[in-house]
């Protein structure tokens, strides 16, 4: 009896990530526009799916599926286009990231009681949504908790607003900071969260706080977040479906392609299969609806929008879908260059430096409907997604070992404060 269960235990352990048994990731690289302009029918012929996006000077990573490995490599020697191995068996490299995660857990769990949100471990859905209404009980006169709509499971999509003024003084700059809309980007929640403790639990920036109302959502797209925990670890989309058949094969849509500006016109699929599925329409999904509507709500005083993904180390601004620059192109650089160069003084002297610039300039791929582009479109003087460091490097583990979080958590900070402080010396002042 004892060796039957033992038996299934370890089939079910073996049973994850199976669907990546025989993938690889490739680190890639591009020098010149032409070969730029060569990867893109291979995007499409090998299905290639982009961990991270290549840069004229920075390889990008890209998974690639065993029917396609042959071919993509004869066609990217015949362009010019470099690749490496980054994970040789990205089930395996899978299976030794839940070994760290779970290492972690038992020694974070017996440090922590089991209560705490964790900071050397990744964070789980629950545990974020459990913190978020802590951070609202034990700190009422800053924090309030808002839960404005269920996700398509019917997960609540929770966030917090900061204030010293109940959000009532008109006069002062909002900062608005998502994660968790791309599922599988684990390490973008932890950022947010982090935030939130420097802004309510551990204070040593106070100005942070007088002078701005802060609006925090740490997990736009719950399904898909706990979908990536439990089943699919490279999960990107929502979990939406309908009655067609052709949701219902494959269910979700790119939040990150789905807001209502210049909406699935490039760097886009309509195939509900794709994992840049631009969705069925603009605005389909309730959780690009949430980001859409903290947006306008405080729309007149919002000075800085911060999404944050990864990986990349980058910091990218409008406008991501022509690589064309905003009439606040010289703002966005500045703030954008102080932020960087905030990350940089605690980077770690191994993670890669950060690169800064106009989204579609920098990684040499348009795209449309992103939350960046939206948020600016509107009216938002400064609008960024973050790329931050996501992945190992060792050729172990797939992912950034858990014991980084923190320290991502620490420098993506620091970018934040002194883009806060940026963003508040630029914003216009109210009118006397
Ligand atoms: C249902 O979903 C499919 C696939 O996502 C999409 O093509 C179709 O337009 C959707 N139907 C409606 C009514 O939204
Ligand atoms: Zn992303």
């Amino acid at each position: 009896m004892k060796v039957l269960v033992l038996a299934a235990l370890l089939a079910v352990a073996y049973a994850k990530h199976e669907e990546y048994i025989g993938w690889k990731s490739y680190y890639i690289g591009v020098t010149t526009d032409e070969q730029v302009k060569a990867l893109a029918p291979l995007v499409d012929a090998y299905e290639l799916d982009f961990i991270g996006h290549p840069t004229l000077n920075r390889e990008g990573l890209v998974l690639v599926k065993p029917q396609y490995q042959a071919a993509f490599i004869q066609d990217a020697d015949a362009a010019g286009i470099s690749y490496r191995i980054h994970v040789d068996d990205v089930k395996r490299a899978l299976d030794y990231d839940d070994q760290l995660i779970d290492a972690q857990k038992r020694s974070s769990l017996a440090r922590n009681g089991g209560r705490q949100l964790p900071y050397d471990n990744y964070q789980e859905l629950d545990v974020i949504d459990d913190y978020l209404d802590y951070i609202g009980e034990k700190y009422p006169d800053v924090a309030t908790v808002v839960s404005p709509a269920k996700s398509f499971d019917g997960h609540p999509i929770k966030y917090v607003k900061i204030s010293t003024t109940n959000f009532e003084d008109e006069t002062k700059p909002v900062i608005i900071i998502d994660g968790g809309i791309h599922a599988r980007e684990w390490i973008s929640p932890p950022s947010v969260t982090w935030a939130i403790h420097k802004l309510v639990e551990d204070v040593t920036e106070n100005d942070l706080l007088e002078r701005f109302d802060w609006i925090l959502l740490p997990v736009v797209n719950p399904d898909g977040y706990k979908f990536s925990h439990t089943t699919n670890r490279f999960w990107r989309k929502t979990r939406s479906t309908n009655s067609t058949v052709a949701s219902q094969l494959c269910p979700g849509v790119d939040g990150n392609r789905n807001f209502d500006f210049v909406w699935n016109t490039i760097g886009t699929s309509s195939n509900p299969c794709s994992d840049i599925y631009a969705g069925p329409y603009a605005f389909s999904e309730i959780e690009t609806r949430v980001v859409r509507d903290i947006l306008y709500e405080n729309l007149a005083r919002t000075a800085l929008y911060l999404t944050m993904h990864s990986f990349g180390s980058m910091i990218l601004y409008p406008w991501g879908h022509d690589g064309s620059l905003s009439s606040n192109a010289l703002g966005l650089h500045t703030v954008g260059v102080a932020m960087v160069n905030a990350i940089e003084a605690e980077a770690l002297p191994y993670f890669p430096r950060y690169v800064v610039g106009n989204s579609a300039l920098v990684i040499k791929y348009y795209i449309a409907g992103s939350s960046e582009d939206y948020a600016h479109y509107i009216g938002v003087p400064l609008s960024y997604t973050y790329e931050l460091p996501g992945v190992s490097s060792t050729g172990n583990g797939f992912h950034l070992d858990p014991q980084y979080i923190e320290q991502v958590c620490r420098e993506t900070w620091e970018g934040i404060v002194v883009g806060a402080r940026r963003a508040g010396d630029l914003f216009p002042k109210p009118q006397d």
